[in-house]
């Protein structure tokens, strides 16, 4: 009021005070917006951090959380015996699947184990003759050098299990007693999603089997409930992945493309008789040079590019395909995949996005009805040991 009177011009005063008001007014907002983060970040009440309110990544009920442990098919301490990398994306998609039906954020596991015998050196590193034994010593990497989380977060809410906000949502949970955090194993998805007092809490700790987390969806028998097609995870690679696929994909230009699975695949064992057995009886004969050539005949045209994705490291092994193609491999680009690729799923998701962007694509097994295959063999371990075929009747082609 002194300083009003003292004024010569009473009338620039209510300007003035207006202005006053409206300063003091942001800074008492401003004060009150920088306690309640103060508060927030304490504990006191629960807030989204900045980044995950991102807009890109503006979600529903992402202020709930569903976390399936810190390592996919890992039953051991040490990931040795985990499984490759096809395995683990079916897990990891089942327990995405899960996060989307409970409208939760997922707890995404920061690192994704790499089991030793998934990771040799692959067509990559073939040199003359010799047949490379090397091996990538890597037992596991990073989730976010696979796969764009970004990109995954657009459609799945999720968070990292070494972010500060997942220590943020632990510390949480626990102050919320048991509003805050549930253990639970075996409880169907409806229960988890309906039920109280599930429904309500900040955090469900879902335990699900060590051996294979996709067993949780093994048994789900209506299809219709909320699904990710299996090409959800292969189509969000990292960026420099699906750069180098892309910068692939033009060098080869229109083309046509084979997945061929030995390696693993054809493991035998000896019966009682010392007669060695099969899980597929006739994989070994129909992913053999000559056997291709004459099943992917009606498919593939002679004089088109074939590019060839195989775990086959016997060098020359597919090169009499060559008497009808072009062939490519990923070893043609190893200039500039060599400093990119750290192991075999990564060398393994930029193939698979060169395969699915050409023209004619023919995998090992038939997995739809739509699928064009090197073999009719079922991928399904069938559990029966035949013994392998090597012989062919008949001459189609
Ligand atoms: C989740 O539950 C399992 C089994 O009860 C337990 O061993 C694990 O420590 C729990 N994890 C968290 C983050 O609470
Ligand atoms: C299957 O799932 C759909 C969608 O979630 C639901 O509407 C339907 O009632 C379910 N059917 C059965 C038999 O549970
Ligand atoms: C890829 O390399 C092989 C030799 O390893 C060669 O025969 C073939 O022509 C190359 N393909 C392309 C597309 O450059």
């Amino acid at each position: 009021m002194a300083i009003l009177k003292t004024h010569p011009k009473a009338k620039s005063a209510k300007p003035r005070s207006q202005i006053l008001i409206l300063t003091a007014s942001i800074a008492c907002i401003a004060v009150l917006y920088l306690v309640s983060s103060l508060l927030s970040t304490n504990g006191f009440s629960f807030s989204t951090p900045r980044s995950i309110r991102d807009p890109k990544n503006r979600h529903t009920l992402h202020e709930k959380y569903l976390y399936w442990g810190s390592k996919i098919d890992c039953p051991g301490k040490h990931c040795d015996s985990c499984e490759g990398l096809g395995h683990q994306e079916s897990s990891l998609r089942c327990a995405l699947e899960e996060a989307l039906f409970l409208g939760r954020t997922f707890v995404m596991p920061s690192r994704m184990c790499i089991n030793p015998i998934h990771n040799k050196k692959g067509i990559l590193h073939q040199s003359g003759n010799m047949v490379s034994e090397e091996r990538w010593t890597a037992s596991s990497c990073a989730m976010d050098s696979l796969y764009d989380l970004d990109f995954i977060s657009n459609t799945v809410p999720m968070i990292l299990d070494n972010s500060k906000m997942w220590h943020h949502v632990l510390t949480t949970s626990m102050k919320l007693g048991s509003r805050g955090i549930a253990h639970v194993q075996g409880v169907s998805r409806a229960d988890l999603k309906e039920k109280v007092p599930y429904s309500n809490l900040l955090l469900i700790n879902r335990t699900a089997s060590p051996l294979s987390w996709f067993m949780e969806c093994k048994d789900r028998n209506n299809r219709s409930s909320i699904m990710l097609p299996y090409s959800f995870l292969p189509s969000m690679a990292a960026k420099k992945l699906r750069d180098a696929a892309e910068k692939i994909k033009a060098l080869l230009g229109d083309y046509d493309a084979i997945h061929v699975r030995r390696g693993d695949k054809l493991k035998t064992r000896k019966d009682r008789f010392g007669v060695d057995r099969s899980l597929h009886p006739h994989l070994d004969r129909d992913t053999r040079a000559k056997f291709i050539l004459c099943r992917i005949s009606k498919w593939v045209p002679p004089g088109r590019t074939l590019f060839i994705a195989s775990n086959e490291r016997t060098p020359g092994f597919f090169s009499p395909l060559a008497v009808r193609y072009k062939l490519a491999y990923s070893s043609n680009y190893s200039s500039f995949l060599d400093p990119l690729v750290e192991n075999n799923y990564h060398l393994f998701m930029v193939e698979r996005l060169i395969m699915m962007g050409a023209k004619t694509f023919i995998r090992t097994f038939k997995e739809d009805d739509t699928d064009l295959s090197l073999t009719d063999d079922p991928k399904k371990n069938t559990k029966i040991w035949h013994i392998p075929v090597y012989t062919k009747d008949g001459q189609e082609c």
